[in-house]
């Protein structure tokens, strides 16, 4: 009977010392260099006695602090860390495990454990750092098409901000054309100039990765120009240029030109040959009729 209540009491004392870690509810988003506090406590009062906090990057579980036998451990810190990352002292005996990282740079984005160990029991939570950005970046190159091919002009968004929030407008810049609109997470063709009408598109597979490349069909003389994506985000904006180049009437023309001129320069070659041979008299006349009728087919092929 004795023993049965040690075990429900002991249980009892488990359960009573047994707490949720909380962390943010989205992610901590700050500009470089700044700081940022990645929130992580408990709201039960913890003995300080045997407690231990880490706090390791997810991805590479590498130390970023520790917090073990009442103190922080910065010997145990991985190097990028080390007097970038720090608790707030006096809150450690409040349940509060925040941890302040400084000098934020763009290789600290990604997700952070926060785990804490009391002397029962143990609780994680996770808190992921995004640093504020939006970089637009298009092509370096000119593109050059033909008539009558399609292009594609690159427009690439890298941004905290997910492109269900991100406008994205390609216009025209000589005579700001509007050429197409990505609003409210949809692309919006009514938005296009009657030129582009139906002959432009977003690649939908790729918008969820910050593509918001340009396919332009059935390429004609006047597109020729120069393009811009232009991209809003919040009150953040930026943008790319893409050129394009016509470069006129394409090879495949160019070999059509050339074979109808070589049939024609062969037709003249064959007629002449016929004015000699008959002056000559020294072909058959079947040859001659060979000849005569080929010449009849031959300017058709
Ligand atoms: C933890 O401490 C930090 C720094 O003082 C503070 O900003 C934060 O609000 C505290 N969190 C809680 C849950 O008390
Ligand atoms: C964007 O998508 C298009 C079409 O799939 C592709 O050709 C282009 O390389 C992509 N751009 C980037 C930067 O991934
Ligand atoms: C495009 O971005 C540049 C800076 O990169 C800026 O100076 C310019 O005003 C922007 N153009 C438009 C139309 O927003």
């Amino acid at each position: 009977m004795m023993d049965i209540t040690c075990i429900f009491m002991s249980i009892l004392m488990i359960v009573a010392d047994g707490f949720i870690v909380h962390g943010p509810s989205g992610p901590v988003i700050a500009p470089l260099g700044s700081s940022v506090v990645l929130p992580c406590y408990v709201d039960e009062l913890l003995l300080m006695e045997g407690l231990e906090v880490e706090w390791r990057r997810t991805d590479s579980e590498a130390l970023v602090h520790l917090y073990q036998d009442g103190e922080s451990r910065p010997e145990a810190q991985q190097q990028e860390y080390h007097d970038r990352a720090n608790f707030f002292t006096d809150q450690i005996h409040h349940g509060n495990f925040s941890l302040r990282l400084d000098n934020l740079r763009a290789e600290d984005e990604g997700r952070y454990t926060c785990r804490v160990y009391s002397q029962q029991d143990s609780g994680e939570t996770v808190v992921q750092i995004k640093h504020e950005r939006l970089l637009v970046s298009g092509s370096d190159q000119s593109v050059s098409a033909y008539d009558g091919e399609d292009v594609t002009l690159s427009c690439s968004v890298d941004s905290h901000i997910t492109p269900e929030h991100i406008e994205v407008s390609w216009i025209r810049t000589d005579g700001d054309i509007p050429v197409l609109l990505f609003q409210n997470n949809e692309p919006l063709p009514d938005s296009s100039d009657e030129q582009y009408r139906d002959r432009v598109e977003f690649f939908t597979a790729e918008i969820p990765k910050g593509n918001f490349s340009l396919r332009l069909k059935s390429v004609r003389t006047e597109d020729k120009g120069v393009y811009m994506c232009l991209v809003f985000a919040g009150d953040l904006s930026a943008n790319a240029t893409a050129e394009l180049e016509q470069l006129g009437v394409s090879s495949w023309h160019i070999a059509v030109l050339f074979f109808c001129f070589a049939a024609g320069f062969g037709a003249v070659l064959l007629l002449c040959c016929l004015i000699y041979c008959r002056s000559k008299n020294t072909v058959t006349s079947s040859m001659i009729r060979n000849l005569q009728v080929s010449l009849v087919f031959y300017p058709n092929i």
